[in-house]
């Protein structure tokens, strides 16, 4: 929302209250200035005015330039084009003549963009000029995705606020992790997730390309890694390069990874020697930890991943190779006397000395060819290099172990986002938190920052946009603002905003829910579908697996792979739940609105119904779409209940534990998200004989649930 929507709802807001409050509710504080900004930049100073955007809008860059600027300034104003509709000169950048926005470029960037990039700018808009300054060209590249999040539309017009900003990063690492070994994910997917993580200022892209279940990259030395390893779905050198080359035009780094001695069942379709057993091996098709290990013992197996790393390093200019690591379940070399054989002669007393010799190795491979290892936190062991990079994910102690250590790190525990959890979850997981909030200033330092994961179990190319974003904005934040940024509403506020710029970048995590509606009911409007849609989620972490055998060959095209993983319709609801059971006046502004969504919930079933009868893809939903209509015919009794004042008779509270029991498990793979704010009604009626007077402070919030 922009200042003037802002005082525009505040209004509303007021004669809403007006209408409805009595005279002693207090009159709510006028909000602060507010801008759709995410992530929030370190210092905002709002001022007097705006720029109006008009087709005499001409930009230049002064001051150093290079070709990388001139392309960002030129999509910065064909998005600026597409959302003002207003035709813009998108030419070379002007060096003649008067431009409004001039962009000040005070040297060249590094030729590959270190950890230590800066990225620092500075963003002065006043109603005649805008000035964008910065060190260096990653800090312009900033402040252009700032500058179009400010764009703003009153009264018919387009502007950008007058508004004085100082700009860097918190963290130098914000990354987002791809796999995609599990689910094949083809070049177009990375290209347009590139583009969104640039516009929330994200740096890194880890990019998952082996697993059990696929070899992802061609190499040319060793084609029987891809060939045999991918079922031909795999990344030629040439799209490699693509990538790269995309990534650096944002200014996000691409750190590759292969992942092992573990996860390698690929790498031995094609190259059975490489493992600690003799085969023959298929590609995985299921998920889980599988037995397949590389074979640390073996000289052949160091001599053929010098090779690989000789012919794919120079795919990757980055520091960083990330070497995996995680879940190495040892079954391969505790069943091999020649492997234990070894152990012994070396004094490797255990499995996780046996990992650290191989990583010791690897690491050493790596140094060769001019690279530092990142890996899982099992890697973190006495004797690993100091150089090396600890990424943090089954619990955040280890990043501040690693921390202690003399190692820097990365956060992921808190932001898998495959766990579809709510943004609100991973946004208030700080990397500095927990026993990082402890260390010395020193360890501190050694902090890098964090990223999101995506692992690829339930994913397609289909719908993984929906299960990155918005929510991975949230992780952006956390990671690029001042750690006080943490108010969860105003987040999502701004994550909404931020939900549609993206879908307009060509992201799909909004269009894919319709479009696979209308899929799964063979109409153009599936309405009653999407009523149930809008209110449920999928189960959580990775409940799905032991709901249904999956493998990478099921399809998913179900509703639980079409909705969002957090339903803003049901927040809503039990924010509005909340505001009703908090006050009288509460109850009065919102008991309307509940009960139209409830009786459209309630009255939804008969017509869905004839849906899901016909459809081999929906028949699963019955009880799901019954268990919603039942229990908002609760919610609208409870809602009369408290406005009457009547108390509900004995046996009514028995009788809807029984019904929320039933329904608050997962059916089809989803949960019904309405639960917790039907539950709070219910629990509101049965405590108060007379209307409300004081706060609400029951029941479980949807967080609980998992
Ligand atoms: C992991 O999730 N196995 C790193």
């Amino acid at each position: 929302m922009n200042v003037s929507k802002a005082v525009l709802s505040l209004v509303a807001a007021l004669l809403a209250c007006a209408s409805a409050a009595p005279q002693d509710q207090p009159v709510p504080a006028p909000p602060a200035p507010q801008f759709d900004l995410l992530p929030v930049p370190a210092t905002l100073s709002p001022a007097q005015g705006k720029f109006m955007i008009d087709a005499g809008f001409r930009a230049a860059c002064i001051g150093y330039s290079e070709p990388r600027l001139d392309r960002a300034l030129k999509r910065f104003l064909l998005r600026l084009q597409e959302r003002t509709g207003i035709p813009l000169t998108v030419g070379p950048s002007t060096t003649t003549g008067r431009a409004q926005l001039e962009i000040r470029c005070h040297g060249a960037g590094e030729r590959v963009q270190s950890v230590s990039a800066d990225e620092t700018y500075t963003l002065v808009v006043t109603p005649d000029r805008i000035l964008l300054d910065a060190r260096a060209p990653l800090g312009i590249l900033r402040g252009l995705e700032t500058l179009l999040q400010l764009t703003d539309l009153d009264r018919g017009s387009f502007h950008f606020p007058a508004v004085s900003i100082e700009d860097r990063p918190r963290f130098p690492w914000r990354g987002l992790m791809i796999d995609v070994a599990r689910h094949w994910q083809p070049v177009e997917v990375i290209r347009r997730n590139l583009d969104a993580m640039a516009a929330v200022k994200m740096n890194v892209l880890h990019w998952h390309l082996s697993e059990d279940q696929g070899f992802r990259i061609e190499s040319r030395k060793f084609p029987r890694l891809h060939g045999e390893g991918s079922d031909g779905l795999y990344y030629t050198q040439e799209q490699i390069r693509e990538v790269v080359a995309h990534a650096r035009e944002r200014g996000i780094r691409v750190v590759p990874e292969f992942d092992m001695p573990g996860h390698t069942t690929a790498w031995f379709v094609g190259h059975p020697e490489l493992a600690s057993a003799p085969g023959p091996y298929a590609v995985e098709r299921g998920w889980g930890v599988f037995d397949p290990c590389m074979d640390p013992t073996r000289e052949e197996v160091y001599a053929f991943l010098d090779a690989f790393l000789g012919e794919i390093v120079p795919l990757f200019p980055d520091a960083y190779w990330h070497v995996g690591g995680d879940e190495v379940n040892g079954r391969q070399w505790n069943a091999s006397a020649r492997i234990s054989a070894f152990k012994k002669r070396r004094a490797l007393k255990d499995n996780e000395d046996l990992q650290a010799y191989f990583n010791t190795r690897l690491v050493s491979l790596l140094t060769k060819h001019g690279k530092k290892a990142v890996g899982w936190d099992e890697i973190l062991h006495p004797g690993l290099p100091k150089s090396a990079v600890i990424q943090s994910w089954r619990g955040q102690a280890s990043l501040a172990q690693a921390a202690q250590q003399g190692y820097a790190g990365i956060l992921s525990w808190g932001y898998y986002l495959d766990h579809l959890r709510p943004a609100s979850f991973h946004y208030l997981v700080d990397p500095m938190g927990q026993r990082a909030a402890a260390l010395s200033e020193k360890d501190r330092t050694r902090i890098l920052g964090g990223e999101a994961c995506m692992w690829g179990e339930y994913i397609t190319y289909e719908n993984i946009d929906s299960r990155i974003w918005p929510r991975a904005a949230a992780v952006a934040e956390r990671l690029w603002s001042h750690e006080t940024v943490r108010d969860v509403d105003d987040m999502y506020r701004r994550l909404d905003a931020v939900g549609r710029d993206l879908e307009a970048l060509g992201l799909h995590h909004r269009s894919v829910y319709p479009q696979m509606m209308q899929r799964m009911t063979g109409t153009d409007v599936p309405e009653a579908l999407k009523i149930l849609g809008d209110i449920v989620e999928p189960v959580k972490q990775l409940a799905r697996g032991r709901m249904r055998k999956y493998t990478s060959l099921t399809p998913m095209n179900r509703l639980v792979d079409a909705v969002a993983p957090e339903s803003d319709r049901a927040r809503e609801f039990t924010r509005r739940v909340d505001l009703a059971l908090a006050t009288a006046a509460g109850l009065a502004q919102q008991a309307a609105d509940l009960r139209r969504w409830l009786t459209l919930w309630r009255d939804n079933h008969p017509a869905l119904r004839l849906v899901l009868q016909d459809s081999f893809l929906l028949g699963e939903l019955e009880t799901l779409s019954e268990n919603v209509s039942l229990l908002a015919n609760v919610g609208i009794q409870a809602l009369e209940y408290l406005e009457s004042g009547r108390r509900p008779p004995e046996t009514w509270s028995g009788e809807q534990a029984a019904l929320l029991q039933r329904a608050d498990r997962a059916q089809a793979e989803l949960l019904i998200m309405i639960i917790p704010g039907v539950r709070k009604l219910i629990a509101a009626a049965n405590q108060r004989p007379t209307p409300l007077s004081s706060p609400g402070e029951n029941a479980a919030s949807a967080a609980q649930r998992f």
